[in-house]
């Protein structure tokens, strides 16, 4: 396959051009930065357009002759620091996206293999792992990036009924694995492990997946006849308690031990929330992550490992490969 990728340098994007290199197709991926994709991809054989989901217009031509469109790309991060985020959110989430598609079918691109995200999903009051079908409203979602994915799968709705493009949306669960270089919540979370930043454990319930399972999903979904489908991508239905026990085998470095009641951990957390707002600092977790983290609700990848033949490996090997990502790339948190 000829293929444009976006989001090239991102955890996702980066073990997608890699497995899309291996599998021997040709690959055209957008950055902001020359200089990181260099960095991150300057051993691939790939072709780098430098571009922002900003300002579609000047690289949209590179679409041509592309049979297959990722995207990856996304005003992404779980929480944000003080200061406007909805309107970048909604900008390059929705606006932009849908402008992409609209070039990709105006270059003759047959498919289009889009990402969002499980956080899309709602939790089922029956208590059974939630499916594709559960879709939020966006005054549901417990963000603001969030809000801006589910308005975006609306959106991208919108577009599949007007348009002959099919477009598969990917909904992953919390990604970790190698070549999370900016580094993302989960990387952050890792990072902080490694540096022994992490107080303790809470009670918790948290669906990860790794990258490069993902990665592979959405070559599989591309190279499929499947249409206008979603599939959630989701590996393990985990806690941090058994994260931290994971990361501690394949790490060296002994976790924390200490348990704290929920309330105690919002409490707290709230607190230091305020007291980083004056200073104008982050704090390692925000209450935005901790509602994610302690909502409890599970999604099911069953659609995706029976449509797309996926296997998802063990929640150790992708810890290991994170840790060992993170070590070779001199980040120890
Ligand atoms: N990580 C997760 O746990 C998770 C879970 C579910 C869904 N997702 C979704 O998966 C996708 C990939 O996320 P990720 O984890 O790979 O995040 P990431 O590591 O932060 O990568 C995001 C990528 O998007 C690019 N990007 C951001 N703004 C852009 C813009 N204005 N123009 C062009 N490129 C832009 C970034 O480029 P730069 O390198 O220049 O910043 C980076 O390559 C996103 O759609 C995200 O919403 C992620």
């Amino acid at each position: 396959m000829r293929v444009f990728v976006t989001g090239g340098t991102g955890l996702l994007g980066s073990n997608l051009v890699q497995l899309l290199v291996d599998n021997g197709h040709q690959v055209k991926t957008l950055s902001r930065s020359a200089k990181k994709a260099e960095t991150l991809l300057g051993g691939l054989n790939v072709e780098v357009i430098t571009g922002d989901m900003i300002d579609i217009e000047p690289w949209a031509h590179y679409l041509k002759d592309c049979d297959v469109l990722f995207h990856t790309a996304a005003y992404f991060r779980e929480t944000f620091r003080r200061g406007d985020h909805w309107t970048p959110l909604k900008k390059i989430n929705v606006t932009q996206t849908v402008r992409l598609f609209e070039y990709a079918e105006k270059y003759g691109v047959e498919k289009i293999v889009h990402t969002s995200t499980n956080a899309t999903v709602r939790k089922r009051e029956d208590g059974m792992p939630s499916d594709e079908s559960d879709r939020m409203n966006p005054d549901e979602a417990l963000n603001l990036y969030g809000k801006s994915k589910v308005i975006g799968d609306q959106e991208i709705d919108k577009f599949s009924q007007e348009h002959r493009t099919p477009v598969v949306t990917i909904l992953p669960a919390w990604m970790f694995g190698p070549g999370d270089s900016a580094p993302t919540g989960s990387g952050q979370l890792v990072l902080n492990f490694l540096a022994r930043k992490l107080p303790g454990s809470f009670p918790s319930g948290i669906d990860v997946v790794d990258a490069r399972d993902v990665a592979l999903a959405m070559i599989k979904a591309a190279e499929s006849s499947i249409g206008n489908e979603r599939y959630i991508i989701s590996g393990h239905y985990t806690n941090l308690e058994e994260l931290f026990i994971v990361l501690q085998k394949v790490s060296g470095i002994q976790g924390p031990s200490k348990k704290f009641p929920i309330p105690m951990v919002y409490l707290s957390t709230w607190i230091k929330e305020r007291i980083a707002a004056l200073q104008n600092k982050e704090t390692d977790l925000s209450l935005e992550e901790l509602r994610v983290m302690t909502e409890m609700k599970q999604t099911s990848g069953a659609k995706a490992i029976r449509d797309l033949q996926i296997t998802l490996r063990p929640l150790e090997d992708t810890m290991r490969d994170t840790v060992d990502w993170f070590r070779a790339n001199g980040m120890n948190g």
